[in-house]
């Protein structure tokens, strides 16, 4: 994968992308592999009986498919949402109105989290009573800890809170500013059968094979923008058990067998779950965003090109910066492996942060300064806010040059 494949970045020459935690970029063949199916054989799914109906429909099933083979699980598993939030949101309510989730039960979850695995428990708490409890990180001032342990879990606080009131646990894989990859497998190992563990993935789905049968998930939820494929459409695996068990946050068309004025009945399937026309165009989009990673070697690919970006990175960081290492300061682990390649940082001397991102988009290079929708976590850290650089498959080591140049012109000024 080249930016050759990704006209966004021949429409702008030389932009510089870093702004991948955000959303990604589109390659050439989603866009036209799209336009062809809404040229050609779009219409609404479900019973319809012509043959559009049918091809739009066959799509949508065959991105079922490919979705389930990315992650490890069957297709009947997998209910289209619009992105991660409305996952969350989602699985939340569902707790809540099958009295799964209670007054006295707690909600545990990372201090790390993006609002989105925050507030839907949140806004439900106040209303059902339950607790919600933070896990926090272990983070070190040294400047340097290049320990695999900095900005990871803090396990003997996850111990003291994981007590036989949490009926929830709901954690992100990787940390959308630190960029930390956190081992959600040992979590899921440690809990009790009966508490219900939600992924939040994010930021691993797009950037390294995750599998939920391996990470002992109940259930994961990811978002299609962020790995090449359109807006507006959202992932959730959910174990078959809990399919069953769970009543719908909203419903409608396409969630019931029968109705009658009196009653209704509705799909045992995750159907129950998709209320409505579905994104039909999302989920082509998704699926040909799989298939094109399929075609450039698959998702080991891209990991292996973002494990090289991050040595790259790091190696020029320590080199040409260490020796100036108060002029920045780094909100992300040190170590190479166990992280993807996002990069938090302040430059203590610069007030106002978002001058920063400024600073950077006059030389076209797209980089994100703010809360990062992870206020609790920058408050854990005692920061306002911080600047990201995040990278995705098509950026190239240019691009961390070209970060590091504009950054040495900012310490210069
Ligand atoms: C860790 C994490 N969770 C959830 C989200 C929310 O994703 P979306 O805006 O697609 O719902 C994001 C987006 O940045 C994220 O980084």
């Amino acid at each position: 994968m080249t930016k050759k494949d990704f006209p966004i970045f021949a429409n702008n020459p030389g932009l510089v992308f870093l702004d991948n935690g955000a959303s990604t970029q589109k390659p050439q063949m989603v866009i036209d592999e799209v336009s062809e199916f809404v040229a050609h054989d779009y219409a609404n799914i479900h019973r319809g009986m012509y043959s559009l109906s049918e091809r739009s429909e066959e799509l949508y099933y065959k991105s079922k498919e490919a979705v389930a083979g990315f992650i490890g699980c069957k297709p009947s598993e997998i209910i289209y949402t619009y992105n991660s939030t409305y996952g969350i949101n989602l699985i939340a309510q569902s707790l809540v109105k099958s009295k799964f989730l209670k007054k006295w039960d707690v909600v545990l979850l990372g201090i790390r989290e993006h609002h989105s695995n925050i507030l839907p428990w949140q806004i439900l708490a106040q209303e059902y009573g339950f607790t919600i409890k933070f896990i926090d990180l272990m983070v070190s001032d040294e400047w340097l800890v290049t320990s695999d342990e900095n900005y990871d879990i803090n396990w003997k606080d996850f111990e003291k809170k994981y007590d036989k009131n949490v009926k929830v646990v709901a954690v992100s894989q990787t940390s959308n500013v630190t960029g930390k990859i956190y081992d959600v497998q040992k979590i899921g190992k440690k809990l009790r059968e009966e508490t219900f563990f939600l992924v939040d993935g994010s930021q691993s789905v797009p950037n390294f094979a995750v599998n939920v049968a391996q990470i002992w998930c109940d259930c994961l939820v990811f978002t299609g923008h962020k790995m090449m494929a359109y807006t507006w459409i959202g992932v959730v695996y959910l174990k078959k058990e809990y399919i069953k068990s769970l009543s719908p946050m909203i419903a409608g068309g396409g969630t019931v067998e029968d109705v009658d004025t009196t009653s209704y009945r509705l799909h045992g399937s995750v159907d129950k779950f998709e209320a409505g026309t579905p994104n039909i165009i999302g989920a082509v989009s998704l699926l040909k965003a799989i298939e094109y990673i399929t075609s450039i070697g698959g998702i080991q690919k891209i990991r292996e090109h973002e494990q090289q970006l991050v040595h790259y990175f790091m190696n020029k960081l320590s080199t040409e910066w260490r020796v100036t290492s108060k002029k920045i300061e780094i909100v992300w682990p040190m170590s190479v492996e166990g992280r993807i390649a996002v990069f938090s940082f302040v430059l203590p001397w610069v007030k106002n942060f978002n001058m920063i991102g400024e600073k950077f988009a006059e030389a076209n290079v797209c980089i994100r300064c703010g809360g990062h929708c992870a206020y609790p976590l920058h408050k854990f850290l005692g920061r306002e806010g911080t600047c990201r650089a995040s990278f995705y498959r098509y950026n190239d080591k240019n691009d961390v040059d070209k970060f590091f140049e504009v950054l040495n012109e900012i310490t210069k000024s």
